[in-house]
């Protein structure tokens, strides 16, 4: 796929940016207990993944058949988060930036993560097509669902 074709994009950089702002060691100085390390590493994958598919899509790069396998990367990471934060660590000594409501209101959670895997397969699927305008669009509803389970669960 051609993206240097792709129509659509602003405003996609606006709506991860607050996804992007995240740093490792962005949170003073205490250091994160395993879990939480795990849980930060597995959303750097997405995280690294849209800022690379973002390069493409303004041209800041140009990769061919890139798009897709970033794509799976952020299905795969996606895949992988309701596991990765089932156990109960509220009141673990070390830093997090998962906020206790993520255990208060499981169903919640779980069903987000449901659909934040959903979605980001949806957009592996459409940027296997070939099909800009879907790619597009299943990109952005993916994207979407960084800034609203955020808002609610992440400190
Ligand atoms: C279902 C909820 C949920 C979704 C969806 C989600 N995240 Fe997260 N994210 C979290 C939570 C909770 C944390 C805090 C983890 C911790 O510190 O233990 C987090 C942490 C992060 C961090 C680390 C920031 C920091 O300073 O700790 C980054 C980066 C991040 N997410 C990026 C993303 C991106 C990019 C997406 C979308 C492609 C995404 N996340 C989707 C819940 C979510």
């Amino acid at each position: 796929m051609h993206l240097r074709k792709l129509v659509g994009i602003a405003g996609i950089t606006a709506l991860v940016a607050g996804s992007l702002s995240g740093t490792a060691f962005g949170h003073g100085d205490k250091e994160r207990f395993e879990e939480s390390q795990y849980r930060h590493d597995l959303m750097e994958h997405a995280n690294y993944a849209i800022s690379n598919i973002v390069q493409l899509i303004k041209g800041k790069a140009s990769h061919d058949g890139h798009l897709e396998k970033l794509a799976d990367i952020m299905a795969l990471s996606a895949s992988m988060t309701k596991d990765a934060f089932e156990k109960d660590t509220r009141g673990m000594e070390g830093h997090t930036s998962a906020k206790d409501a993520v255990w208060e209101n499981w169903e919640d959670f779980a069903e987000r993560a449901d659909k934040y895997t959903a979605d980001t397969a949806a957009f592996a699927e459409a940027a296997k097509s070939g099909d800009q305008e879907a790619t597009m669009a299943a990109f952005k509803k993916a994207a979407s669902n960084c800034k609203s389970c955020h808002d609610k669960y992440q400190d």
